[in-house]
Parts: structure tokens; C-alpha cells; sequence
């Protein structure tokens, strides 16, 4: 089998990204970061600068809707080698729905990574929702894309104790430190056979 090449989709900080491209620095690592996309002038986007690997930013506002957004932000991960079906996109802290010209094409190998315990806390708030609801413990979720908000199946997750008086950027802080080498795993298992996708549905 050879290396999985994979388009990685941020719209912020990227310290997702950053954990990704450091690790496929190894030679030994089985996917390798062809390209990193954003919707916004994402301050991530310079960690792939600094590796080497090209950038693209796709804005929806150039757009007249969310279908021709999505077409553009397809060709853009194409024309860096990312094709469907056979490579990975992977949504790092990109804050937008997809739109289902876009899923279609790329789902199943198409993932998202989520701070909680899905089905739990879905949506753009998920550490603040779990503080509000009083839980005791939260986490991180790797999940294929469907055409829901991280509705998807669900491909691995990780615990995280909730601490009594912990802020929303303390606790995100601690998921995230669980989350980044949960997607190496994920990304790596996903490249070398070892995780088997779903068959997408509509
Ligand atoms: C991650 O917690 C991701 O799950 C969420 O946004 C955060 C992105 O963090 N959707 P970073 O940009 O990778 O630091």
C-alpha cells in the first residue's frame, strides 16, 4: 500500500495540524500532508508554511452559495493530488458545515475531529455545552463526516475528567492535549489498513 495522501481543513490556531505534520515528518508514518485548505485567513495555515506544504484558502463569501463554495473548496483538494475515494480529507478545527456536494464526494474518507463524546454535544460549542450541562467527564471524538452536524460513525474516542471550576479554555486545552494524538492514531490507522472506513449512505 502506498503513502495515503491527505488534505487537512483548519480555520484556526491549527495546533491539530501542527500535531499531524510533525508526526508525518517520519518516514515511517504511512499518510502524508499534501495540502492544508481553510475557509477564513486562518493563523494555522502558517504551520504549513512552515513545513512546506502548500495552502489554499476557499472563502464562502466569494461565493453565490454554499454548493459552489463547496465545489471550489473539492477542486482545490484535487488539484493538490487529493482525489476521491482514494485519498483522506480531514477537518482539523474547520468551523463550517460541509455542504453535500462536498461530503458526497469525499465521505467515507472524509473525517472530522470533535471536542466531546459524540453523540453528545454536537455543534460549535461542544466544551462550553458539557460545562453547562454539569457533566463529569467530556472528551475527544474522531468521526467520519455524514450529511449531519458530527453525526457521522463514530472511529475513536477519548475521555477527559471534568475538574470542578475549570474554564472553557483550560478544559479545551486538556481535551485537545488527548485529541491531537488521537488523529495521529486515527490518520495512521486509516493509512496502513488497520481502521476500515464505513461505507458512506445518504
Ligand atoms: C479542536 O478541539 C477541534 O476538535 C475543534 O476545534 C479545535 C481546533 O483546535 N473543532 P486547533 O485549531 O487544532 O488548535
Amino acid at each position: 500500500m502506498g503513502v495515503l495522501k491527505v488534505a487537512v481543513l483548519i480555520s484556526g490556531g491549527g495546533s491539530n495540524l501542527k500535531t499531524l505534520l510533525d508526526a508525518a515528518t517520519d518516514p515511517a508514518y504511512p499518510a502524508q500532508i499534501v495540502a492544508v485548505g481553510s475557509d477564513t485567513d486562518a493563523p494555522g495555515l502558517a504551520h504549513a508554511e512552515a513545513a512546506g506544504v502548500p495552502t489554499f484558502v476557499v472563502q464562502p463569501a466569494d461565493y453565490d452559495n454554499r454548493t459552489h463554495w463547496g465545489e471550489a473548496l473539492a477542486e482545490q483538494i484535487r488539484t493538490h493530488g487529493v482525489e476521491p475515494g482514494a485519498g483522506l480529507v480531514v477537518s482539523a478545527g474547520l468551523m463550517r458545515i460541509l455542504p453535500p456536494n462536498f461530503v458526497s464526494q469525499f465521505s467515507p474518507k472524509l473525517i472530522n475531529t470533535h471536542p466531546a463524546l459524540l453523540p453528545l454535544f454536537p455543534g460549535a460549542h461542544a466544551v462550553r455545552d458539557a460545562l453547562a450541562a454539569g457533566v463529569s467527564e467530556t472528551g475527544a471524538t474522531i468521526h467520519v463526516i455524514d450529511e449531519g452536524v458530527d453525526t457521522g460513525p463514530v472511529l475513536r474516542q477519548v475521555r477527559v475528567d471534568i475538574r470542578p471550576g475549570e474554564t472553557e479554555d483550560e478544559l479545551h486545552e486538556r481535551i485537545k492535549e488527548l485529541e491531537r494524538p488521537l488523529l495521529v492514531e486515527t490518520v495512521r490507522d486509516i493509512a496502513d489498513g488497520t481502521l476500515t472506513l464505513p461505507p458512506h449512505r445518504t
